[in-house]
């Protein structure tokens, strides 16, 4: 099956009422891991790449890995995507590249930092649709701003300030009418990375994020077509916690007063993981504080009202690294890269794997005939742009 278009992948899933997750992907690990997943549980599937991931695979290496991943599952729908695109000329290079889908992230300028106005952000947007549909490639735009910052991307709000960057529905409507995107990403209080609360208990301890899932459902009522998309998705559950703390590596000092809480739940990670987490996590007193996702029922909430792509990155980041970790805490000796790459692409598969279950397109790749690009080019013709 050849690379599809990804607003078929999305329209698919308006009609079956389910979500598709969106992976982010660096390395040929990644790609195989998201493909295994996607196989095992028959789903359609977004793989998206950023402008941080194309430099650093050097782009050529991964378009032809993305032409193996196709090849090598024919039988699933594949949407290749660029994710936070900061220019019409990013986009461009995108497709020219091949991908199917590009996302025109006005919502910041092209230093991909400070917030663009919404006039500025509609006219760039509506550049790279138009340049985008004459090749019957899919565009994604956001308005709103999120919290967080990845590869120095983003406002670098924080979960409070974000609150403020909300997107508005009468503005989104109005947005997607005059630019004509395919998708629209949403600003609703998630951000990027793994730290994505400030809310606390009367203890002290995270809790999840406020989310303002009613602008979700206004902005469905005043558009049922429009296909929603949540960034900063990744959820942090507590098993990729307990794994990061317990081998991972980001420092925190002794006189911190997480501290206390970390000896308490060192021993939570004994439990979990053995002696031996125990004592590497005691040694080095080493941990990520605060580590806080989105509950995976919010995510469900979203899709019941309109959103469509889930964006996921940093779940797989831990996976993958806590994986390695361990490895290298409890195999002293393992020095093969294929003897930490191999558990760590697996570990990938099976967290990919559960999302995809968890957002309903599991065992969806059978459903539809795959369109082309040319068929989407007669579609945008007709309807006007
Ligand atoms: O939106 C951010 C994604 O997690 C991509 O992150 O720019 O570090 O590749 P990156
Ligand atoms: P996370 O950092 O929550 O994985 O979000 C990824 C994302 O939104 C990529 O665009
Ligand atoms: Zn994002």
């Amino acid at each position: 099956m050849p690379m599809v278009p990804m607003r078929q992948i999305l329209d698919e899933a308006a009609n079956g009422g389910y979500g598709v997750g969106a992976f982010n992907v660096n390395n040929m690990e990644q790609v195989q891991a998201i493909m295994a997943a996607a196989s095992q549980t028959k789903s359609p599937v977004i793989i998206q790449a950023s402008r941080g991931a194309l430099k650093y695979s050097k782009m050529i290496y991964l378009k032809k890995l993305m032409e193996a991943a196709v090849e090598d599952n024919p039988e699933i729908p594949v949407a290749l995507h660029l994710d936070h695109g900061n220019s019409v000329e990013t986009c461009q290079q995108a497709i020219e590249l091949g991908f199917t889908s590009v996302m025109m992230d006005g919502s910041l300028k092209e230093d991909g930092k400070t917030p663009r106005p919404y006039h500025d952000n509609v006219d760039v947007t509506k550049a790279v649709v138009e340049m985008a549909h004459a090749k019957g490639v899919t565009v994604e735009a956001e308005l709103g701003c999120l919290g967080g910052i990845e590869d120095g991307h983003g406002a670098g709000l924080s979960d409070k300030d974000a609150l403020k960057h909300l997107t508005d529905p009468a503005q989104a409507e109005e947005f997607v009418k005059l630019t004509g995107v395919d998708a629209l990403a949403v600003a609703i209080g998630t951000s990027h990375g793994a730290f994505k609360s400030s809310n606390r208990d009367s203890f002290g301890k995270v809790l999840p994020p406020t989310l303002a899932m009613d602008r979700i459902v206004s902005i469905h009522e005043r558009m049922p077509h429009c296909h929603m998309v949540m960034h900063g998705s990744s959820s942090l559950p507590a098993e990729l916690i307990a794994l990061a703390n317990a081998f991972h590596v980001v420092g925190i000092v002794d006189e911190d007063p997480e501290m206390v809480l970390f000896m308490g739940e060192i021993y939570n990670l004994r439990d979990k993981f053995g002696y031996h987490a125990f004592l590497y996590a005691l040694m080095n007193k080493k941990r990520m504080p605060n580590m806080q996702g989105i509950p995976l029922d919010q995510i469900v909430t979203g899709i019941q009202n309109g959103v469509r792509k889930i964006n996921v990155d940093t779940d797989s980041r831990l996976a993958i690294t806590g994986t390695i970790g361990k490895i290298f805490a409890q195999q002293t000796g393992k020095f093969d890269p294929r003897d930490y790459l191999g558990p760590a692409r697996e570990a990938n598969t099976n967290l990919v794997a559960e999302r995809m279950i968890a957002f309903g397109q599991a065992g969806h790749a059978g459903d539809y005939t795959p369109t082309t690009l040319e068929a989407m080019k007669d579609y945008y013709t007709e309807r006007g742009r």
